[in-house]
């Protein structure tokens, strides 16, 4: 990701959390360094990866947040809805300033892993079905799990409704026939249930537990949450691949 330009006054609002009247004296007064030297310009443009300090002290600015929750039952995956808690709500508090929203959505009854970011394009290239990034579920369901089931989900179930779906993993536990591993590369809305019901089984428990090679922290507990390191980011690349210098995976 290439460090963004932005003017002073704007990074230090975003740097020390304060408004931009807040700022101002700030800089007018001198008390601002950009690599070494006063700077009394509100409007200079900087990078983050610059020197900045406020009264000898450093600054440091995040361009954005990738946030880990497991999510809770009966929790809306959406930035904002008029009526129930969503899953930004329970992190809002945190992150005043940011612009939070949930890369892919869970069931309101579904738990587990919601990623989020205000980072558009991140969450653009994790939901992208071309860019392969799986997501894991475990699953439970109302009648015992069969091999028609799982060569279906392999070759592409169609739904009720006509749609095509790309080929997805559905895998047993051993010593429950009721409990399943499905992997999916793209999200349909009730995906998996609609996929089960082709089957004539209902999905009674379904938890989000990875994305791509990033497992859920099973310490976080339910509406628990914590920022993805940037090892961990690099686990939500297509296949978990690293990326090379020149922007091309590998
Ligand atoms: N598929 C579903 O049916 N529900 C979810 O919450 C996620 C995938």
């Amino acid at each position: 990701m290439a460090a963004e330009i932005m003017r002073l006054d704007k990074y230090l609002c975003e740097a020390l959390g304060i408004t931009r009247s807040e700022v101002k004296p700030l800089v007018a007064k001198g008390r601002v360094t950009v690599d070494g030297q006063i700077c009394k310009k509100a409007d200079l443009k900087v990078n983050p990866a610059q020197v900045i300090l406020v009264d000898g002290k450093p600054t440091s600015y995040q361009q954005n947040v990738y946030i880990m929750l497991d999510k809770p039952q009966g929790i809306v995956s959406a930035a904002t809805d008029a009526r129930d808690t969503t899953v930004v709500d329970l992190v809002k508090d945190a992150y005043p300033r940011r612009q939070l929203f949930p890369a892919g959505r869970l069931d309101k009854d579904s738990t587990g892993f919601v990623l989020l970011t205000d980072d558009g394009n991140f969450a653009h290239d994790l939901l992208a079905p071309r860019r392969h990034v799986s997501k894991t579920y475990l699953v439970g369901i109302d009648t015992p799990l069969t091999q028609r089931m799982i060569d279906g989900f392999v070759a592409g179930v169609t739904l009720a409704d006509g749609t095509e779906l790309a080929p997805a993993g559905l895998q047993g536990i051993p010593g429950d026939p009721y409990m399943t591993r499905v992997e999916l590369t793209q999200g349909v809305y009730h995906q998996i249930k609609r996929m089960f019901g082709v089957f004539g089984a209902g999905v009674v428990s379904l938890r989000r537990v990875a994305m791509g090679g990033l497992m859920l922290d099973s310490t976080l507990g339910a509406g628990g949450w914590r920022e993805i390191t940037p090892e961990e980011l690099r686990l939500l690349r297509p296949n978990g691949k690293s990326e090379s210098t020149d922007g091309q995976t590998k």
